[in-house]
Formats: structure tokens, sequence, C-alpha cells
């Protein structure tokens, strides 16, 4: 039995077994709703709820715990919206539906008189927003010819992970946005950023490029010491980088959404483990590598010096090739680092390095940075590996992360769906959701708290203020299937359906033992 005291409730749920089993299964006590589905209308225009639901974030309308809307990423489609793509190439009609159903969901949810979550589709906030909806961009790359003088983008795609800004919007991240933009015949340098939107005001979307353009996995945003906006961030790739976004200006409460200006001007920097220091992302410092006449192409930057001299020309070509930028400059090449979290027990940061299978790191770990004199403002930094997957933790290939007010970390694993259940990964069986307290006698011990349906990863855990209901994505449930008349999983089970729906559902039961 495990205690999971936080701040607002306490309780103690029994540990989980793995499992193979094509259910979402939670311990004993616990319970869920799904509150959307793939496919499921979300408002009265007849709008869908998107495709590869992931990220999650609650806004309580009114202040309530019980009444708000959520916030969804749909990261990516498969067979069960587009059917099967013949010989590798989307039809146009694939196409319009690839752009559909990726982006995000902004849904109004209640708890009924039975404490059943629900969602409310005559809500006048629920909409999508999804490949087709324009935002305006900002920051030093607007305008400019790195982007093709655009000012404005058309969609949003790829969106994985995410986060909350201090004044209510959320920050949602392009990731693999490579593959939908080419399909569509759209600019590739205008995906790969981190996008804002406010989820009750319809006109308010933006592509910050500040932020660096890469595989953006999340944001995690705190305050440094002297009240710059510090924004931590993952490029989810092999051998990619850990950054962080520090701001000009400095935050102000009273200023509310004003502050998104924050976002549009500052630091871009990015780690270098070995040195404990935080790089600058910056011309100045890419110039500076490139006219040293000792110049040696780092590990992962292969074209030739006089090409790099040209194509850094601008901040605007800095921040759009962030990546080779961030190698040149010192960065450190990690194992696909996904999400980052800031502990809200002691500015201690978490980030999860999923896997690497170029360096054999299959199982993934998670790592603890500590910031000089803990101020997220610091430029130097100690760390650790809090704790490493594999078969004496309990978990594979760590992803998405949250904290309760407690600091135990709420960890979300990835073992893709052509391992799962295979070779070193079988112990592991389905992925799930582990608890891990940051401190304390258990610290970094993992404790298993879910497992997701047949070839599904759960995603973007989200806690209600009160943590009383913690929503919760179920992704790619049977994404290994190739005949839609015998899917690998047909998760939530809805009588009469054989598609496999991607969801979000609402996990309640923490009140438990109080
Ligand atoms: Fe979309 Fe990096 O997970
Ligand atoms: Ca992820
Ligand atoms: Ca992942
Ligand atoms: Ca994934």
């Amino acid at each position: 039995l495990f205690g999971f005291k936080t701040n607002k409730v306490s309780g103690y749920f029994n540990p989980i077994q793995p499992s193979k089993e094509d259910k979402l299964v939670l311990p004993k006590n616990f319970k869920y709703d799904v509150v959307a589905a793939f496919d499921d209308v979300i408002n009265k225009a007849g709008e869908k709820f998107g495709q590869g639901a992931d990220y999650n974030a609650y806004f309580p309308i009114n202040g309530s715990n019980t009444r708000g809307l959520l916030v969804t990423n749909h990261e990516y489609t498969n067979i069960f919206s587009l059917g099967p793509i013949v010989d590798g190439k989307m039809t146009a009609d694939q196409i319009q539906k690839d752009l559909y159903y990726q982006g995000m969901s902004v849904i109004e949810v209640y708890r009924d008189e039975n404490g059943t979550w629900k969602m409310d589709t005559s809500s006048k906030y629920a909409r999508r927003i999804n490949g087709m909806t324009k935002f305006d961009i900002t920051g030093p790359a607007k305008g400019t010819a790195a982007l093709g003088n655009a000012t404005t983008a058309t969609g949003t795609f790829a969106n994985c992970s995410g986060g909350v800004t201090l004044w209510n919007t959320v920050l949602s991240c392009e990731e693999n946005f490579a593959e939908t933009a080419a399909n569509a015949k759209l600019p590739e340098t205008h995906y790969g950023w981190v996008v804002e939107v406010d989820p009750f005001d319809k006109s308010f979307l933006k592509k910050h490029t500040a932020l660096g353009r890469f595989n953006h996995e999340n944001t995690a945003m705190g305050i440094a010491a002297d009240g710059r906006v510090v924004v931590y961030m993952g490029d989810d790739k092999k051998d990619a980088c850990v950054y962080k976004f520090v701001s000009k200006g400095k935050y102000d409460k009273l200023k509310g959404r004003s502050n998104s200006a924050l976002l549009e001007e500052g630091t871009l920097y990015v780690a270098n483990l070995k040195s404990g220091k935080w790089l600058p992302v910056t011309l100045e410092e890419v110039t500076k590598v490139l006219n040293n006449e000792k110049f040696k192409n780092p590990y992962g930057v292969s074209a030739k010096k006089e090409d790099l001299i040209k194509k850094f020309k601008s901040q605007a070509d800095v921040v759009t090739n962030c990546h080779e930028a961030a190698l040149l400059v010192g960065g450190t090449p990690t194992d696909r680092p996904e999400d980052v979290e800031i502990s809200p027990f002691d500015n201690t940061v978490f980030i999860c390095h999923t896997n690497n299978d170029i360096h054999g790191n299959i199982h993934g770990h998670i790592t603890r940075i500590f910031e000089a004199g803990n101020d997220l403002g610091s430029v130097e930094f100690d760390f650790e590996i809090f704790a490493a997957g594999g078969r004496q933790s309990g978990f594979s290939s760590p992803d998405n992360l949250a904290f309760d007010s407690n600091g135990h970390l709420w960890v979300v694993t990835d073992i893709s769906s052509s391992s799962q259940n295979k070779g070193v990964h079988k112990s592991f069986m389905n992925n799930g959701l582990f608890v891990i307290p940051t401190s304390g006698a258990d610290q970094a011990k993992a404790l298993q708290f879910a497992s997701g349906p047949n070839d599904s990863e759960l995603t973007g855990p989200f806690f209600t203020p009160d943590e009383q209901t913690l929503f919760l994505s179920v992704q790619h449930p049977g994404e290994n299937t190739t005949d839609l008349n015998n899917p690998t999983s047909t998760w939530p089970h809805r009588p009469g359906d054989k598609k496999a729906r991607c969801g979000v559902v609402a996990i309640s039961g923490f009140k438990l033992g109080n």
C-alpha cells in the first residue's frame, strides 16, 4: 500500500501489476470516465475531437474544480481516422483529414451530481484548433527571409506536450511536423515552434519564434529570482539538446495576458552537461565559433564551415535552425529529452530522457537539474540521474511528467508500440503511469498506478487544482492495426464500435482514505 498524501488530499493506493489487457487498469477503488474520444462532437457547430490525444490542461471556470475548460493536444493521425494509406501516398481527402484531426481541442467538461465527468457540447468556448487555423508569428523570425517573410502561419500540427503559462494560457509544442507539412505542401519552416492559445479567447493564437524551432516536446514555465520568465524545453530527437528560454523583461502579475510579450524577446540557452553551463544560442556565439581558426565540426553537425557561415546570418536563422546552432555553440546531445517539469517542492528541474538506442540507452532515465542558488535564471547548474529505467526500477522509456503538490512525480511511459511486450521490454508489458516520490523514504521508487490498453501510451497527466481529479490521455490504442476488421485494440470498447479511439479520461478516487 502506498500513501500519496499531498497538501490537498491524502490517500493510499495499492500499486498495480504490469498488464497486457486491452484495458485502462487502475488501482482498486479508483475509476475513470471517458470525457472525450476521437471523432466525438465537441460543440454546436459539430466540430470533432481530434486524434492522438496528448497533453491536457484544465482551466477552472469561476474557480471550479468540477467545471472547466480542458485543452487537449492532438499529435498525429492513424488508420482509424485516415483509413489505410495505399503505396505510402495519402489521397487529397486523407491530407485534409490529417490536418483536421491534428492540433488541439478546447472542450468544456463538468462532473455531474453522480460524480461522472462529462463533456458539455453546448459550451460557448468549445472549438478546434488544427492544421487550418491561422496563427500570428512573433519574435526574431517574424517577417524575415528565414520564414519567406511570413508574419502569419497556417495551422498547427504534431502537437505533443505543452505547458500552462503564469497568465492562464496554454503553450503547445509542434514536435514531428515534417511529414504533415510535406504531404500538405506547407512551408516546413512555419512548423516546429511553440504555439500559445488562450482557451477563453479564440482570437489569441501565436507562434513564438524566440523559443526556437526544433522537435518541441514541452514547455515548463517558472520565474527567475529577479522576476524574468524561464521556459524549459526538450527537443525530442536522438542526440538532441535541452533548452531554456529566459525573457528579457520581468513578469508582472497585474499585466495578465500582456505578459505573453515576454515570450517574444529574451535569450535562448542550451545545456552543456559537462561544464554545467547554460550556453546562449545567439548569432554572436554561432559566429564566434564559426570564425575560430580551429573550428571543428561538433558531433551531429556535418555541413561544411562555409555553408554554415552562409546559413547563419541573423538571429532569425539561428532560431529557425536551432538544433544545429545549439550543437555549434556547445550544447550536449542527449538521449531524446521529452517532458521537463519544475518541482514545486524545491525548484529542481526534472527531464525525461526517454531512450536512445544509438548509445544503448534502451530504457531511458530521469535527469534532475540543480540550478545554481536554486535560481531558475542561473546560467550554471549541476545534475544527477534521479532514476534510471530498467528491470530494477520497473519502468522503461519515461515521457510526460506531472507533479502533485507534495512533490510526487507522476510519470507516464512510452515504450514504442513496435517494442511493447517483446525482448527486453517484455516484463513492463503495456505502457503505464507511475508515481515516483522525489523525497523521503520512497524517493525514486516507481509505483505503478495505471496500465494502458494495447499498443497505447498514456499521456498528458494533469490534476484539477484540488487534486481530486486526474485527467489523462490514452494515446494511439490499437496503432499496430493493419486490418480495420481486426483491430489490435477496441478501447474504449463502445458497444458496436470496432474502432480504437484515443481519448481523455478523468480519474477519480483520490479522496480515498481521508
Ligand atoms: Fe510526442 Fe516526444 O513525444
Ligand atoms: Ca511525449
Ligand atoms: Ca514519446
Ligand atoms: Ca509517443
